[in-house]
């Protein structure tokens, strides 16, 4: 198992926005954290209650001062991923790191939920979320992503890198898995990660 593959999450932050074809709406998010004392002390994985997380919406969980983004994607936002392929650097992800399971064009477990490492491959700062289709700061082909304030670096909503931009891979898939559909376990993995 990778680096990636052996942290622990410690700690959940609260930061949670939303936007919806265009639209904000800020969604309210209830947080599950759920590993005892003695857990954590072990570097215990968390569960996070997905469920009432709306589509469209994004969540930032916390490992040891690192953010890692859940995204609940609409179907509209996974549709947008297959329109934008060749503008891509590694959109199957051949040189990126993340589970065996999200070597792929979604890059996730269940396609609705993305569950990636809020750190832009290049020099390590936090991308913004970038949801709205063909903002004005994003200009007319964007499809919605996430955007690095550093250096201008660009990624889809599958934490996949555009050419051009300074970072060098896409953003990194934690190990994860899920249980009972929407309770998410990170820091966990039922396969090796794919370094
Ligand atoms: S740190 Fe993100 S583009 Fe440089």
């Amino acid at each position: 198992m990778s680096k990636v593959g052996r942290r622990k999450f410690l700690s959940i932050a609260t930061s949670v926005t939303s936007v919806i074809g265009g639209a904000f709406a800020v969604t309210p998010f209830i947080l599950s954290f759920q590993p005892s004392k003695k857990a954590k002390a072990l570097g215990a994985s968390i569960k996070v209650d997905l469920s009432n997380l709306e589509p469209g919406s994004l969540i930032k969980v916390l490992y040891r001062g690192t953010p890692f983004y859940v995204v609940h994607r609409s179907d509209d936002m996974i549709a947008q991923l297959k329109t934008i392929n060749s503008d891509l650097r590694d959109p199957d992800s051949e040189l990126s790191i993340q589970p065996n399971f999200a070597k792929n064009e979604l890059r996730s477990m269940k396609p609705k939920y993305l569950v990636v490492e809020g750190v832009c491959t290049h020099l390590g700062c936090a991308p913004i979320e970038k949801f709205s289709i063909a903002p004005a700061d994003m200009g007319p082909d964007w499809r919605g992503g996430f955007y690095c304030p550093c250096h201008g670096s660009k990624f889809d909503l599958s934490g996949r890198v555009f050419s051009g931009v300074p970072a060098p891979s896409n953003l990194r898939i934690p190990p994860h898995r899920f249980e009972n559909g929407s309770i998410l376990v990170v820091g966990e993995n039922s396969e090796d990660m794919n370094v």
